[in-house]
């Protein structure tokens, strides 16, 4: 079980706690508990190895494929962290003997892990352990561990084997060619491998101290190399009430990193680099350079620090919890990189960036750090070839961009197939990858959110134009005439709900592909006044002048609006579908319950929704619908969503937030902020969530405290939840930091700069410098 109030004092509400171990459920301290720094994402598997246990090590951006039936994937690189601890004989496992006490806690602020553990063994004799580990956010290559171990009960012999294993595998797939071992001045292990069909080298080196209450101390040791691994064991003889320690120092370069991106490669000098920044850096010892780390993670929170006074103390917590995901989940380092569906912390979803990215975690950094969302957006923007490659291969123009996104050159990486049928005993066949298109619409939404945001047009001028145009031009070929009605439609898609597959007309798909084509009709004009010379240049490359006459199909577009009962069709057959009692499904412990009863064609054929489809309209273009149309669609499409999703409950709340509902927006925000943290012990498996996690951060801004920019202005329009008193965040805009606090008392933002702000507080428009303050 997780335990959320343990940290007192200057830790409170900043701890999660395990507070015990079982083998059934390792999944979820691995994920939850997982470290990282966005270079690369250390999932927390226990030192000692179980059956059941999941040992990833990724680094961002090093996508491999298996082989030509597999879609790439993040590998799993050699391990550094497993230890194998022999006491008196006796392998340390908490399945044997017995534990007489265990916690394991994640320090969020420090980004630490440790686990303390009072051990007897099967023979009776008990040991005090303590684990540490961490992975350091200065400097970014880094890995330190550390275990101490003390005899209870007499003297010990204490035995440990350590060292770099590349034995583990994704599932079962092996990523990597073994390259060299080695085993420098016995003291400096290394290890080369590269990944089987990308090509990409991976170096890593460890390094081991042993210390007897707390002085140097030379093991006896043996040094070990098998296949696919190499390293040591030492053995020490310890007395009752000392304590051993060995630390273990390690990093991990590879051929993917940017300083190797303009060629003068070399694996001999990567290994040699490699090791040298070892050597020097483990010198420091594991206090120090964790001590580095942890005043990198106070710089950071400085940065993100969000303050909730609530009644309940998780709240906090919860939101600490997701903005520590998405620090260590975000490859903010590189702009060749985008972020996982899981961060970096498992194996699902293959590493691959979805429209959680542009829709769900973007907004965290425009608002919160500008230059990080700019680099996920030029992501994007070297992903354009692929994106255009993948409408040519599909018979269309301009750019549609992949589903699922890995490396910039790969297009689309989706998998083709799926879950078992439970009907036929097929894998269900995932048509994300050819029809879920709206992703292309989204990219040009968040390209534009940015921007209105930051006013950041060098980057428009650079690379935001061309995204937008060529999107467009992907989707005036997308279009198709339908004679009878004499309009647009677009046909054959799924849209954000994916329990509705070939769908014609789905209402977010062609109002954000409207959305896209309307926006590049605007900014080709802006151009056409402004910029002429870049109009000219991006005509060049583009060809604009007939792609601007095929955006003007927009205007013969259909648009689903509300019918007679004021409903929004989701698509052209969704209301006519069977409605059945959903209250099983509803009160499900376990998501996608659904198709313990029904495959996925049976559910297509029902008013069933995964996740948030219209409602995610509602959100992102909220101008063009009225508030009693949304709500009487909340309410009727609600009753519908089994949130399946966990993209699906963060956007609820917030519409929640925005119709005035607080304890509904409230109630929505913890069921969402409990996807991870929550008591469900498998949701986590494959890793954390990390749209969920956005989405945590959208709730409390966007929701409680009603932050949007609609038609370039700033708008607060703060609703906080019955149980706070106070919520006080951080948030850029047009380039300035402003400090927002928001109680029952009023409003307070102070702003660093000396430019005038303005904005529209609740509905009415304010214009200070500085600082400004209400009351309510
Ligand atoms: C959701 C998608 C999402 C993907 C990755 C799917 O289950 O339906 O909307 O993009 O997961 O998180």
């Amino acid at each position: 079980m997780l335990n959320y109030d343990a940290g007192q004092g200057e830790w409170s509400n900043w701890l999660v706690t395990e507070t015990g171990f079982d083998p059934a459920h390792q999944g979820k301290g691995e994920a939850v508990l997982s470290i990282g720094n966005g270079y690369m994402g250390l999932r927390s598997a226990t030192d000692e190895n179980y059956v059941g246990q999941v040992r990833n090590w990724f680094v961002a951006g090093t996508f491999n494929k298996f082989d030509e039936h597999e879609v790439t994937e993040l590998p799993n690189a050699a391990d550094v962290t497993e230890l194998s601890i022999t006491l008196n004989g006796e392998t340390f496992s908490l399945e044997k003997g017995r534990t007489i006490s265990y916690s394991r806690q994640l320090n969020l602020k420090n980004g630490e892990l440790t686990r303390n553990v009072v051990w007897q063994s099967p023979t009776g004799e008990s040991f005090e352990l303590q684990f540490r580990r961490f992975v350091s956010l200065s400097n970014r290559h880094l890995v330190g561990s550390s275990v101490s171990i003390k005899p209870l009960d007499g003297q010990a012999r204490v035995h440990i084997a350590s060292g770099i294993n590349g034995q583990w595998t994704n599932s079962g797939a092996q990523h990597f060619t073994e390259g060299e071992k080695r085993i420098f001045e016995k003291t400096y292990i290394q290890m080369t491998s590269t990944t089987t069909q990308s090509v990409v080298d991976f170096v890593t080196n460890t390094v081991h101290h042993w210390q007897l209450n707390g002085a140097k101390v030379e093991p006896e040791l043996r040094q070990t190399m098998g296949r696919r691994k190499v390293g040591i064991e030492g053995t020490v003889t310890v007395e009752a009430g000392q304590s051993v320690t060995l630390e273990k120092i390690s990093n991990v370069h590879t051929s993917r990193d940017l300083v190797y991106n303009n060629g003068g490669y070399s694996l001999e000098q990567m290994r040699e680099s490699a090791l040298t920044e070892l050597k020097q850096e483990s010198q420091k010892g594991y206090d120090q350079l964790f001590r580095e780390s942890a005043n990198a993670w106070a710089d950071t929170w400085s940065t993100y620090n969000i303050e909730v006074d609530s009644t309940s103390g998780y709240d906090q917590l919860a939101i600490r919890f997701a903005i520590y995901h998405l620090v260590i989940m975000t490859p903010a380092h590189d702009n060749r990189m985008g972020i996982g569906a899981k961060g970096l912390s498992g194996e699902g979803y293959k590493g691959h960036s979805f429209w959680d990215t542009e829709i769900f975690i973007l907004p965290f950094f425009i608002y919160s750090n500008p230059k990080i969302a700019r680099s996920l957006l030029e992501y994007r923007y070297q992903g354009l070839d692929g994106a255009r490659s993948k409408a040519k291969e599909n018979g269309f123009e301009g750019a549609m961009y992949p589903w699922e996104a890995a490396w910039i050159e790969d297009g689309e990486v989706t998998p083709v197939w799926g879950d078992v049928d439970i009907v036929t005993g097929e894998q269900t066949k995932i048509w994300s990858g050819f029809i879920e298109q709206h992703i292309t619409s989204d990219i040009a939404y968040a390209v534009w959110h940015y921007v209105q945001s930051t006013g950041d047009e060098a980057f428009m001028d650079q690379y935001g134009y061309e995204i937008i145009f060529d999107t467009a031009t992907f989707w005036a070929s997308r279009l198709e005439w339908d004679e009878n009605k004499g309009r647009y439609h677009i046909n054959e898609v799924v849209g954000p709900d994916e329990y509705k597959e070939h769908v014609d007309n789905n209402a977010f798909t062609n109002h954000m592909a409207h959305f896209n084509m309307e926006l590049a009709i605007q900014y080709y004009e802006k151009l056409q006044q402004e910029k002429p010379e870049l109009l000219k240049a991006l005509s060049a490359k583009l060809d604009l002048t007939s792609a601007r006459e095929a955006w003007n199909k927009l205007d013969q577009m259909y648009l689903p609006g509300p019918n007679e009962q004021g409903l929004i069709p989701q698509d052209d057959t969704y209301l006519q579908k069977k409605v059945i009692d959903l209250t099983p499904y509803k009160n499900q412990t376990k998501v996608a319950s659904i198709f313990n009863d029904y495959n996925l064609d049976q559910v297509g054929e029902m008013q069933i929704s995964k996740q948030a489809d219209i409602m995610m309209l509602f959100f992102l273009l909220e101008n063009k619908f009225e508030p009693d149309i949304k709500r009487a669609n909340y309410d009727y499409y609600e009753e519908k969503t089994l949130h399946d999703s966990s993209l699906s409950l963060s956007t609820h709340s917030i519409l929640a937030s925005d119709f005035g509902n607080r304890p509904l927006a409230y109630d929505l925000f913890r069921r969402a902020s409990e996807i991870d943290l929550g008591p469900h012990m498998h949701s986590s498996d494959a890793g954390i969530h990390s749209a969920s996690l956005g989405g945590i951060w959208e709730c409390v801004v966007m929701g409680f405290a009603g932050v949007r920019m609609l038609d370039g202005q700033l708008h607060l329009d703060p609703k906080l939840p019955e149980s706070w008193s106070s919520l006080k965040f951080p948030l850029y805009w047009q380039n300035q930091l402003l400090h927002i606090t928001i109680t029952a008392e009023g409003i307070l933002i102070e702003s660093d700069a000396e430019e005038e702000i303005s904005l529209l507080l609740s509905g009415q428009q304010v214009t200070f410098s500085k600082r400004f303050q209400t009351l309510v």
